[in-house]
């Protein structure tokens, strides 16, 4: 299959990219570089430096023909939203509504959007599931929830077939360390260059951690499936801060102490999806357990000192 996979060059559209073509599809990227890396592309793969808000997207999809567009390109940061949430809504409302329309005009079959934990807010039951009420509570996840509406109107009005995936906390190789990282990313890489990490409050906060490589083989298996459904991709386990920290040490050799600092004001006391969905709708569940890819986590910052 023809798949044109925007922000491909950033860390979990990268790792998209690489199981896409592993499972034999022909992959091509458009990125704008501005968070993502040519490096974290396989050689060979057709990269166009383009921002999914221009109108020369057009002209990558007349070059593509793409016959499925996986939309990763976004803003990522919660808090930059919630700074600037003008330029989020351009990226992530008007940017995703350019690469919708140029779809319908390039006669697309299926688009796969990705949307986040973010739409949900303050869960009202765990493990939350599909059906549970979305409230967000940033602009960012405002928007992922606008960018949700879109795509099924699009399948309405123009018959663009959609899977919609909700993920949970992504981890692995290649996240970014800087800014607002993913807390996996930050604590690794600051355990491994022997620095002073922080656990935001009492540390007994819940997450559901989903590797990225499981992520990416449920892109590949939304090829062919799960049309017209909204899935969240999690693991179904909740992870407390505390323990990834401790499993971090471990992993690292990392000898400092465990060091506690303010709550984060505004962020959510637990979260650990229901993931009942993806096994019925895309036979997928995760592979990956937290121990395993922790240890590949490291292993790969390890080689990026
Ligand atoms: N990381 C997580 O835990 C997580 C959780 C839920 C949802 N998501 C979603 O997954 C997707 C990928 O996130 P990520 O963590 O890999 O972040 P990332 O920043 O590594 O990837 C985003 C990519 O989009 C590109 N991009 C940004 N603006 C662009 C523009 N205007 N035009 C073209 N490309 C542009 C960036 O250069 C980058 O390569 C995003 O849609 C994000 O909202 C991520």
């Amino acid at each position: 299959m023809r798949v044109l996979v925007t922000g491909g060059a950033g860390f979990i559209g990268s790792h998209v990219v690489h199981a896409m073509l592993a499972a034999g599809h022909e992959v091509m990227v458009v990125d704008d570089l501005s968070h993502g890396r040519r490096e974290n592309l396989p050689p060979g793969v057709r990269l166009f430096v383009t921002d999914i808000r221009s109108p020369e997207l057009a002209a990558v999809y007349a070059e593509v023909h793409p016959e499925v567009v996986c939309h990763h390109a976004a803003q990522v940061s919660v808090a930059r939203s919630v700074a600037a949430p003008v330029e989020d809504a351009t990226l992530n409302v008007v940017g995703t509504v350019n690469v919708l329309d140029q779809a319908v005009k390039h006669a697309v079959r299926k688009i796969i959007y990705i949307s986040s934990a973010a739409i949900y807010g303050n869960p009202q039951y765990q493990p939350c599931d599909e059906s549970h009420p979305v409230v967000p509570l940033s602009p960012y996840g405002l928007a992922k929830r606008i960018g949700e509406d879109y795509v099924k109107l699009f399948n309405t009005l123009y018959g663009l077939q959609y899977t919609i995936f909700r993920y949970a906390n992504v981890y692995g190789p290649r996240q970014d360390t800087e800014g607002e990282a993913g807390v996996i990313a930050l604590f690794t890489r600051r355990m491994l260059d022997s620095k002073v990490t922080i656990i935001h409050g009492d540390g007994r906060q819940t997450r559901d951690f989903v590797y990225v490589g499981d992520i990416a083989q449920a892109n590949v298996l939304a090829l062919s499936r799960a049309d017209g459904a909204v899935i969240n991709l999690g693991t179904g386990t909740a992870v407390s801060i505390n323990q990834l920290w401790r499993n971090l040490r471990t992993l690292t050799g990392y000898t400092g102490q465990e060091k506690h600092g303010d709550e984060r004001k505004g962020d959510i006391r637990d979260m650990v999806f229901s993931i009942q969905r993806a096994d019925e709708l895309l036979g997928w569940q995760p592979s990956v357990n937290l121990e395993h890819g922790l240890r590949q986590t490291v292993a790969a910052f390890t080689q990026t000192a």
